[in-house]
């Protein structure tokens, strides 16, 4: 195994620039944001802004001028809609911007059931009726939209998110109850602030909308990705040796820097940087995945893959997604000894090694976990679907053998 050594650069959060891009579609004027990763599901989101009429300029390798004064309302292209699951920002954005929306079904990765009751629960309470028929979701709010009070039954990213682009604009106060916390929900309500809008208590779970009658352009830098973040310092912890990553909030990583410890890896934070070292050997632990301040799902697999180098057994309880394991089995094809049942996986670590072998990436947080995976293991992984991990991380290859990791695309 080799060690790794040096420094990582962190992009801007991928969570955070989906629902901003999005979100510009309710502005009049242009708008430069900053620190954007220009990753896959980013640029199809950039394109579907184009195919609606947005004037949309790439400035540098991380930052864009996004201008939809001129949009018009029509069909977004559902090919490009198909491809992610972020695209139904587009039902609150379009409802925001023009009182109805005609959105089809969003892909994205494949957790099990990906309901969008909440969103359209939502949308309903703010005056809209909602109709979904034929693979596509229409909305109308034939008498307009006003405030309202949110209840939402589940905490919920992208209905946090929908219900704040379709209320930015909506005369009156819309208050939503048990909104989701995350990061990106904070980074989305100071970016539409600082166009105008009316927005508070993003953070916690009560947030409040006072309905603005316009948004004007700004300039704005998205925070740190803390999953990417997360990501390395996992790699770290497997391949041992000692990894400065950079550009980061440590507060977004309390949950990720307290079981790396817990498994006997070293995380020194600092203000806008941590270091991650391993000496020993990894211990197991325990990990139960909750909405944020919690562990994030979209670190369990990267977790998992790091077990089962772990002494002893660990357990994950998934406690947001009713079937996140399916990768489990790639994991078992490098010789993993992990026990599925439900939303719970007993991984046996310690003193089982991995060993490479050809292994897929079915989305984009379990790509990064095979690559994980395959940094601790004996002989050589290939991993099929690099395109997919490309959806969520911005060049990863090429910062991991930055770091002394022996990893490269097949075909350059
Ligand atoms: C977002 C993230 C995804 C992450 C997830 C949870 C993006 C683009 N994706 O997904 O990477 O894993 O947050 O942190 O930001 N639910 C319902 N009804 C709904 C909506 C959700 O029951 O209308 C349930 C889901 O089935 C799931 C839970 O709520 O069990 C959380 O889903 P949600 O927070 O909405 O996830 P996404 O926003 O789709």
């Amino acid at each position: 195994m080799k060690r790794l050594g040096g420094e990582i650069e962190i992009s801007g959060m991928k969570n955070s620039a989906l629902p901003i891009v999005y979100s510009t579609l309710l502005i009049n004027g242009k708008c430069t944001v900053d620190n954007i990763p220009f990753v896959n599901d980013v640029m199809l989101s950039l394109q579907i802004l184009k195919h609606l009429g947005a004037k949309v300029d790439i400035i540098n390798s991380s930052c864009v001028e996004i201008d939809t004064t001129d949009i018009s309302l029509c069909e977004p292209p559902m090919e490009l809609v198909r491809q992610m699951r972020a695209s139904y920002y587009l039902m609150g954005a379009q409802l925001g911007r023009f009182g109805t929306a005609h959105v089809c079904y969003p892909g994205g990765d494949d957790f099990g059931m990906r309901p969008i009751d909440q969103h359209i629960k939502g949308f309903e309470s703010l005056g809209a009726k909602v109709n979904v028929s034929g693979g596509y979701i229409d909305i109308e709010a034939p008498n307009g939209l006003s405030g309202a009070n949110v209840f939402f039954d589940v905490v919920s990213v992208g209905a946090t998110v929908n219900v704040i682009l379709a209320a930015v604009k909506t005369e009156g106060v819309t208050i939503i109850e048990s909104a989701a916390r995350e990061p990106h929900i904070v980074d989305l309500a100071n970016f539409l602030n600082t166009c105008g809008a009316q927005i508070s208590g993003a953070g916690t779970d009560t947030i409040k909308i006072t309905g603005v009658k316009e948004l004007h352009g700004s300039n704005y830098t998205i925070v740190p990705d803390m999953i990417e973040a997360g990501t390395y310092m996992v790699a770290a912890a497997v391949a041992g040796g000692r990894v400065k990553i950079n550009n980061i909030i440590p507060k977004h990583l309390e949950s990720i820097s307290a079981k790396l410890l817990e498994m006997n890896v070293t995380v020194e934070e600092m203000d806008d940087y941590v270091i991650v070292s391993r000496e020993g050997e990894l211990s197991s632990c325990n990990i139960k995945t909750l909405p944020y301040p919690g562990f994030p799902t979209d670190m369990q697999p990267q977790f998992a893959a790091a077990l089962c180098y772990a002494n002893g057994v660990s357990h994950i309880s998934e406690g947001v997604w009713d079937n996140r394991f399916r990768y489990i089995d790639e994991l078992r094809c490098m010789g993993a000894n992990i026990d599925v049942s439900g939303r719970n996986a007993t991984i046996k670590g310690r003193p089982l090694s991995l060993t490479g072998a050809a292994v897929r990436a079915i989305d984009i947080r379990a790509g990064a976990a095979m690559i994980i995976a395959a940094l601790g293991a004996s002989g050589r992984t290939e991993i099929a679907g690099v395109e997919v991990i490309e959806r969520g991380y911005v060049d990863i290859v090429g910062k991991l053998s930055a770091v002394g990791a022996d990893v490269f695309k097949l075909g350059e």
